[in-house]
């Protein structure tokens, strides 16, 4: 492939008994057979490397290989070159055919063009990641005494994931969902998000309508929808005591449920301007110690009103299998 940064070529993929040691290769733009098939956009064809003026045997002296004949198709995508597909040592050093010619170069078109999409693809899965971070630093920067509540939950939601075993998509979107899910507090009154003593019965409403604005500003965004349980729910109780859907039980997400002990051991193991943490943050210890308060307490008696996860029960088959970590 052609680096778009350096000009130099690499290897990205390399097959056969010497792959491995090409792939840490370099060559320059014009080095070689390579450079000559970049150069001109052509399919090269040498049935016989040494009678090739563009051949070049650094490579073969550095990973210890014969080439004997090879093909050599450019990768081109639009009138743009991104790199080249060759191929070494026909088996029993037989001749290239028409066939093959044709075959190599249609190959190579396709390859191109998914090595393109790949890349737009990671553009755009990179822009997203991105986008959510920013989203993240906004609310950090609204609700300042909380600082890096958002990142703590998301550490303390996968690290519970990861325990129970999920699988990697739904523990990506349990990171993405514990990442955001206070972003509907962006809907509160700041009055009431920095407001340090209890909350008031109307006060407390307003703030409970964070999860509703949370799935309202993440719904609009297309391949958000499966991180949004997370959010909407994540103020749920066990015993259906909880906002805003009142569900219990299992019927709540489980995506839900580990956010919010997750979301409940951040507030009881980090200082308020108010208060001092209930509960020390002493690794391993201090997860289960506050997953169990998470549980059996419900943490009520011991958060604040205001500062109250809401949370609490994870069922127990889930609760069992957080605390053996
Ligand atoms: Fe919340």
């Amino acid at each position: 492939m052609l680096d778009e940064e350096t000009g130099d070529l690499y290897f990205e993929v390399a097959v056969g008994p010497k792959g491995p040691q090409a792939e840490k290769i370099r060559l320059r733009r014009d080095e070689g057979i390579v450079g000559e098939t970049i150069r001109t956009g052509r399919l090269i064809v040498a049935e016989d490397v040494t009678t090739n003026p563009f051949h070049g045997s650094r490579v073969d002296q550095l990973v210890g290989f014969v080439t004997r004949n090879l093909m050599c198709v450019p990768l081109v995508h639009r009138d743009r070159t991104i790199g080249a597909l060759e191929v070494l040592n026909k088996r029993d050093d037989r001749r290239y055919s028409e066939n093959d010619r044709a075959a190599f170069e249609a190959l190579a078109g396709q390859v191109a063009v998914s090595i393109v999409n790949a890349r737009l693809f990671d553009q755009l899965q990179q822009a997203f990641l991105e986008t959510v971070a920013a989203m993240v630093q906004a609310i950090e920067k609204r609700d300042a005494y909380t600082g890096g509540h958002s990142r703590r939950v998301t550490e303390a939601s996968v690290a519970i994931g990861k325990v129970l075993e999920l699988d990697e998509v739904p523990l990506e979107r349990l990171r993405l969902s514990a990442s955001l899910h206070d972003i509907g507090k962006l809907g509160v009154d700041d009055a009431i998000l920095r407001k340090t003593g209890a909350l008031t019965r109307e006060e407390f409403e307003l703030m409970s309508k964070h999860v509703r604005h949370g799935e309202e500003i993440v719904r609009p965004v297309s391949g958000m929808a499966d991180v949004i349980p997370g959010i909407l729910h994540h103020h749920e109780r066990f015993d259906g005591k909880g906002y805003p859907d009142k569900l219990s039980g299992e019927n709540i997400p489980l995506m839900a449920r580990i956010i919010c002990v997750a979301d409940c051991y951040d507030a009881m193991t980090s200082d308020r301007p108010y208060r001092k943490r209930v509960i020390a943050r002493d690794g391993d210890r201090g997860t289960r110690t506050a997953c169990r308060h998470a549980v059996r307490s419900g943490a009520r008696a011991r958060v604040p009103r205001g500062d109250r996860p809401g949370i609490i029960r994870v069922s127990q088959r889930h609760l069992t299998a957080t605390l053996k970590g």
